[in-house]
């Protein structure tokens, strides 16, 4: 068996990258205000930003999109894609949407009350934010294994039975509108979800009647690991798996951004009609007719080829590979990073690579831009600045357990020769760990500050105790 399978395609169209000089870097990334979300992206050399509406589509999906039908109401592109969700996921209900969290939006306003809570694995930044703008808590029940990053498990996205269990008697099933489970888990290093846990899982939500809906976004990933690592499942097509997952749950959210393999769009998915009925007079509230939900005919078109194409083995076990190809070769370099590696990004520990910066200052934060400096490489900040939030009773900032920063891989984008840049870059960041400096905030909104937070570099720190202090405040 070949270790990092080639890529299953060759390059059609090409568009080209450059790497600006240092000084270009610098004055780039203080006029972004030190947020990496905050550059244009003629001044990234590679984007490891997000693996979100980022891929390379496929020839098959650029001449569909040519058959695009864009009637208002009952176009032939919603039923080929209806064909296709019904084909992979079987929910008798669904509703396209721009992306995922519009989906989110409307899936959390129908069902949460205020002061309800919504358990999950770990929901991600948009799913957490949807549910406290409805009001709501979201509640993250990960296994402990998620929290100590270079432990191997197989399954290290899987949800805790027993605190979902307990968790679901303490507050009661009244004030669970419903759960969720996260595949892969994307907040917490991508990694996967077994199917004997969603099964575990869907049964203690139908014991409380609590309906159970997929975030989907990362579901073939996903998939292809349960294929690989849970050996009832060795022999199945990932399709059936699929079948397997689905056939548990109530519903599903999806950003067909991942794997959807497209660049724009997403759905909500269920059995129950009365929510469908409520869903869709909110899509055509904020989004547009069910029938196109926010999309254009093309792009339903465009995500129809990309559901299947998705499925696809040599894809996935090219996508797997290469990812895995970067977590060997960092770990060859010492770098910390959550193990073992996720199919759609690597998340580096960042406050134990950098342990001398406090989460207050955002170890995450300091170290993507420094691979901004360094190399022109963009990645996101998975840490305090994305997920720290103040405790609704004491105001205190509750930081997350880990300071990660996440190489996400566009799907069909680069190359391994585009890996071994990343890795020297990296190495060489690593190798001067010491000098990095933490940050500090000096405009965040309330809700997804990450996005348009305004940094700065904590001028003259000096490293004191392993602690880094603000020599001027
Ligand atoms: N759920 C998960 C697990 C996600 O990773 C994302 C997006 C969403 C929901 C929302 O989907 O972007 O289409 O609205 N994650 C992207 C990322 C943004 O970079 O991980 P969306």
């Amino acid at each position: 068996m070949i270790s990092h399978p080639p890529e299953p395609f060759r390059i059609k169209m090409v568009e080209p990258i450059t790497l600006l000089d240092r000084k270009a870097r610098e004055s780039a990334m203080q006029r972004a205000g030190y947020n990496l979300f905050g550059l244009r992206s003629e001044e990234i050399f590679i984007d490891l930003l997000t693996d979100s509406g980022v891929c390379a589509m496929s020839h098959k999906q650029w001449s569909a999109m040519l058959e695009g039908d864009e009637a208002y109401a009952g176009a032939r592109s919603y039923f080929r894609l209806a064909e296709v969700i019904q084909d992979i996921f079987d929910f008798p209900y669904f509703l396209p949407t721009h992306q995922g969290r519009a989906a989110e939006h409307i899936l959390t306003t129908c069902l949460i009350k205020p002061g309800q809570y919504v358990p999950s694995n770990m929901h991600f930044d948009t799913t957490e934010a949807n549910i406290r703008a409805r009001g709501g808590n979201p509640v993250n029940c990960i296994i402990d294994e998620a929290y100590i990053s270079n432990l191997y498990h197989p399954f290290k996205g899987n949800l805790d039975c027993l605190k979902l269990r307990e968790f679901i008697q303490r507050v009661g099933a009244e004030n669970i509108p419903f759960g969720m489970i996260t595949v892969t888990n994307n907040a917490g290093g991508g990694q996967p979800v077994s199917l004997e846990n969603l099964r575990a899982v869907s049964q203690i939500y139908k014991e409380f009647c609590i309906p159970f809906f997929i975030d989907a976004c990362r579901f073939a990933e996903n998939a292809y690991f349960i294929k690989l690592r849970e050996p009832e499942y060795a022999g199945k097509s990932i399709l059936e798996i699929c079948s397997e997952m689905f056939a548990l749950a109530d519903g599903m959210i999806m950003s067909a951004k991942k794997d959807g393999l497209v660049n724009i769009g997403g759905f909500l998915a269920m059995r129950d009609k009365s929510l469908f009925e409520q869903a869709s007079n909110e899509l055509i509230l904020h989004e547009g007719f069910p029938t196109y939900g926010g999309l254009a005919g093309r792009d339903l078109e465009a995500i129809a080829i990309g559901l299947r194409e998705v499925l696809e083995e040599d894809y996935l076990s090219y996508r797997l590979g290469q990812t895995n190809y970067l977590a060997e070769k960092l770990l060859e370099k010492g770098i910390p990073i959550i193990e073992p590696a996720g199919a759609h990004a690597i998340y580096i520990n960042a406050g134990m690579l950098l342990p001398h910066i406090p989460k207050e200052h955002f170890p995450g934060q300091a170290l993507a831009v420094e691979l901004y400096l360094e190399g022109g490489i963009r990645t996101g900040e998975i840490g305090s600045l994305a997920f720290a939030y103040p405790d609704p009773q004491t105001n205190k900032m509750v930081h997350p357990r880990l300071e990660l920063v996440r190489l996400a891989i566009p799907r069909r984008v680069y190359t391994q020769s585009h890996l071994d840049y990343v890795v020297e870059v990296l190495s060489r960041t690593a190798a001067k760990s010491e000098t990095i400096q933490g940050m500090e905030l000096i405009y965040a909104p309330k809700l997804l500050r990450h996005f348009t937070a305004k940094l700065t570099p904590i001028q003259n720190s000096i490293v004191y105790n392993g602690k880094s202090l603000n020599a001027v405040g």
